[in-house]
């Protein structure tokens, strides 16, 4: 059997969704997109990582950005702790080293699954009088939700409902350093 065994269940990498290649031509298109979008603007663009799952896809795509001045930034929360499944309730660990007044802000997620990081963080950052905030996420998840979601400026990709690892996102912490995007399978370990 593949995979590993951590308190009882089994873990395994059932298949792999999106290869590490396709994934570096894509962030090369988002920074590509960023860089021609915010050419005009003389504002500050500050790009602020939700740690830690989008420290992977934060990494590769300001090496995509072409703006001699970019800064970033980051901001701890947790929704899920141990789990597969969204809480609703986000807890801030660390918040912003910068003030974002004045600035461009880009939001960067790993994922968009319920959206309540997001919302919960735009209503947030939006209060800190910001001259614009956008949101860029590797990842939406393509799943019914009762409540609309603001608006995504930037996706990298469109994803099926299933539970991903790799390229940052994780499982109990695991999985992060996968170069790719994969489907994470748990069974009970016989
Ligand atoms: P949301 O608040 O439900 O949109 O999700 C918030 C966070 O949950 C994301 O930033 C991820 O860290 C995590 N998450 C959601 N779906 C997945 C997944 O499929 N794999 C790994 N982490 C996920
Ligand atoms: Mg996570």
């Amino acid at each position: 059997m593949d995979g590993i065994v951590i308190g009882g269940q089994r873990e395994a990498i059932e298949r792999a969704l999106i290869p590490a290649e396709e994934i570096g031509a894509r962030v090369r298109a988002l920074g590509a997109q960023i860089s021609a979008d915010y050419a005009g603007s003389d504002a500050p663009l500050i790009l602020v990582g939700i740690l830690r799952g989008a420290v992977v896809f934060m990494a590769d795509l300001i090496r995509a950005i072409e703006r001699p001045t970019l800064t970033i930034d980051f901001i701890a929360v947790s929704s899920y702790g141990a789990s597969t499944k969204s809480s609703g309730v986000v807890r801030i660990f660390k918040d912003l080293n910068e003030s974002i007044e004045g600035a461009n802000v880009i939001l960067v997620e790993d994922i968009i699954d319920s959206g309540l990081t997001l919302i919960y963080l735009l209503d947030l950052l939006s209060r800190r009088n910001p001259a614009s905030v956008r949101i860029c996420s590797f990842l939406l998840k393509e799943r019914p939700r009762d409540y609309p979601l603001p608006p995504i400026d930037y996706v990298g990709f469109n994803i099926p409902d299933e539970f991903v690892i790799g390229y940052g996102l994780d499982y109990a912490g695991r999985y992060r350093n996968l170069p790719y995007l994969g489907v994470l399978s748990l069974s009970p370990a016989e």
